[in-house]
């Protein structure tokens, strides 16, 4: 079968499936091979519920950049221990960092986009490769009322540049769905989003939003380009 032929019989399996189902159905489909990348926002905390109360094989990893909140790791140890289950833990390596660090200072993703990006690169993306080495299927909790560059995004696509099937179970949920159901479930959640961060990345790059702002305006707030707001984690 075609890649696009894969990614259209997928697409007619799973869609609208609720994301529970979805998620059970990934896992028949890939098993272990299927991996779900979690940032521990509340549209992930949702998906890794979907995973861990339903024993799917599918494997949870985060991308711990060295520069989280302390309410991140709160959290993450909270998840671990109200579901018993494993949380792969990944971090950017210490040579890049050490360099990164030693010439350019611990926050030299202020100066320019190219820094930041730099930055992105080193402690988010090069992980995010190895994490994804010898999966067959992406899971992540986008959604398309994120961004106008998400509005776009299908529920299942090929990702070109890590050679596989990535899938947003939560493409076309509102942040209010998302939200009732985290409640419904009692699924436990950063503080944060009390405190008005919608979209959670690490503490330096990311701030509070005002009510009626852009959900992912307090994400590098200072840069003011177009298609700013992405670290390179998702690219087509
Ligand atoms: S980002 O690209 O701007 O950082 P965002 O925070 O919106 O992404 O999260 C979108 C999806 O990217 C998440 O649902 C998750 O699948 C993945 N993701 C983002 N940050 C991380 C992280 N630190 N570790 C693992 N996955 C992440
Ligand atoms: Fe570095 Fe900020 Fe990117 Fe985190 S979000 S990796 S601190 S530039």
């Amino acid at each position: 079968m075609s890649t696009s032929d894969t990614i259209r019989s997928l697409h007619g399996s799973l869609d609208g499936l609720a994301p529970d189902a979805m998620l059970r159905s990934l896992a028949d489909a890939f098993g272990s091979s299927a991996v779900f990348s979690t940032s521990l926002g509340l549209e992930d905390q949702l998906i890794t519920h979907h995973i861990f109360s339903q024993k799917l094989p599918i494997r949870v990893f985060t991308l711990d950049t060295g520069r989280l909140f302390p309410e991140s790791h709160d959290l993450l140890a909270r998840t671990i221990s109200r579901y018993n289950e494993r949380i792969e833990v990944l971090f950017p390596r210490h040579e890049a960092v050490e360099t990164l660090m030693t010439e350019k200072g611990p926050d030299s993703f202020y100066r320019s986009v190219a820094d930041r990006k730099e930055c992105c690169a080193i402690r988010k993306v090069e992980p995010l490769g190895r994490a994804l080495n010898g999966a067959a299927c992406w899971i992540t909790g986008l959604r398309a009322e994120q961004s106008p560059e998400r509005s776009l995004t299908p529920l299942v696509e090929w990702d070109e540049a890590h050679g596989l099937v990535k899938v947003h179970p939560l493409i076309g949920l509102t942040m209010d769905e998302v939200k009732a159901e985290v409640e419904r479930l009692r699924i436990p959640y950063n503080p944060l989003h009390d405190r008005g961060f919608v979209s959670i990345g690490c503490a330096p790059c990311t701030r509070a939003i005002a009510p009626g702002e852009d959900a992912r305006a307090g994400r590098w707030w200072w840069e003011h380009v177009e298609g700013k707001k992405e670290c390179g984690l998702h690219v087509k």
